[in-house]
């Protein structure tokens, strides 16, 4: 089994079925229409933000994220990681009646824990929501910029990427450059080619959250192998959600073959019935990628993450 680490998995997403029906229960919410058969029910990008976001709304305390961060970190140390960032949203926890300082510090609290259970190392990289509107990501950025919690490392923008230019979040990311986080942002997974193209001109990120459509382009993905840019590619997520229709039309092989430098991750796993340990498995069944590819991507995510030149020493 590969040693793994994992750079882009969003924290709400990684709620089991399980613990959101627990959560449902504690605070008096009827999940019977989102969750069915042990999994989450959605049928598209749009009712898949949507139910998201209802699972986010059952972590509403302290002790709520506190469980998550640990019940997700213990799991992925079990699965052989050794590293991850987590994409956290203030915006959620503020939605479900959290202030940002508190989630913070009760998801601190669940990394700690599992690194004392498990070894695993973890940082946060905060989360501007763009269909949430330029505003909410600034102050997401703002906030990232203020808090300097040891362990938010980074600063990026999820959401609905048919929302919006690029260009409009210019000064969320500089605020959040300026305050020395590392930056990443999603694009060319609900937008084409030129959604890359648009966030490497104007956001300036080291790495790309998918960016695996830039496949549309060559000069692009030229580009990106000659900048190094790093790619957090997320493969079972990209088929559960149709932006490829099976793993055989994944451009992953052909993004490394072309000398991008690419990670694996598993998004929302529960969402997408998948795990990085499954992603990994995946990849290695579908591409016939060996031991040293598999510990590539590993090792490029370790390179990659925005954690502190100490710890990633240790880790590497
Ligand atoms: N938020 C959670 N998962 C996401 C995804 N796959 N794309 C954009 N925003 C997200
Ligand atoms: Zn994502």
């Amino acid at each position: 089994m590969p040693i793994k680490a994992e750079l882009h998995c969003h924290i709400e997403g990684a709620a089991s079925p399980d613990l959101a029906v627990s959560q449902a229960r504690k605070y008096n919410v009827d999940l019977s229409a989102l969750v069915r058969d042990g999994g989450y029910v959605w049928h598209d990008f749009t009712s898949f933000l949507a139910a998201y976001d209802v699972v986010a709304g059952l972590f509403r305390s302290e002790d709520d994220y506190v469980r998550l961060a640990d019940h997700y970190l213990s799991s992925l140390a079990r699965d052989g990681a050794i590293y991850a960032e987590l994409f956290v949203s203030p915006d959620h926890a503020r939605k479900a009646g959290l202030s940002p300082e508190a989630y913070i510090r009760a998801l601190a609290e669940g990394m700690q824990r599992a690194a004392a259970k498990t070894g695993i190392e973890s940082r946060m990289v905060v989360t501007g929501v763009r269909h949430f509107g330029v505003e909410a990501v600034e102050a997401a950025a703002r906030f990232a910029a203020r808090s300097r919690h040891p362990l938010i490392a980074g600063f990026g923008m999820a959401g609905d990427e048919r929302v919006g230019d690029m260009e409009d979040f210019v000064r969320a990311f500089e605020i959040a450059r300026e305050a020395g986080l590392g930056i990443t942002v999603h694009a060319g997974e609900f937008g084409g080619w030129e959604s890359v193209a648009a966030a490497l001109d104007h956001l300036r990120p080291s790495r790309i959250g998918h960016g695996v459509r830039a496949v549309e382009n060559t000069d692009l993905v030229k580009r990106i192998a000659d900048e190094g840019v790093v790619l957090e590619c997320c493969p079972g997520s990209n088929i559960a959600l149709g932006v490829f229709p099976s793993l055989a039309d994944h451009p992953l092989p052909r993004l490394l073959q072309a000398g991008c430098r690419v990670t694996l991750n598993s998004d929302d796993p529960p969402f997408f019935r998948t795990s990085l340990a499954g992603e990994y498995e995946a990849t290695r069944r579908a591409f016939g990628f060996d031991e040293r590819t598999l510990t590539s991507f590993t090792q490029t995510a370790v390179e990659a993450a925005f954690v502190d030149r100490k710890t990633r020493a240790q880790l590497l």
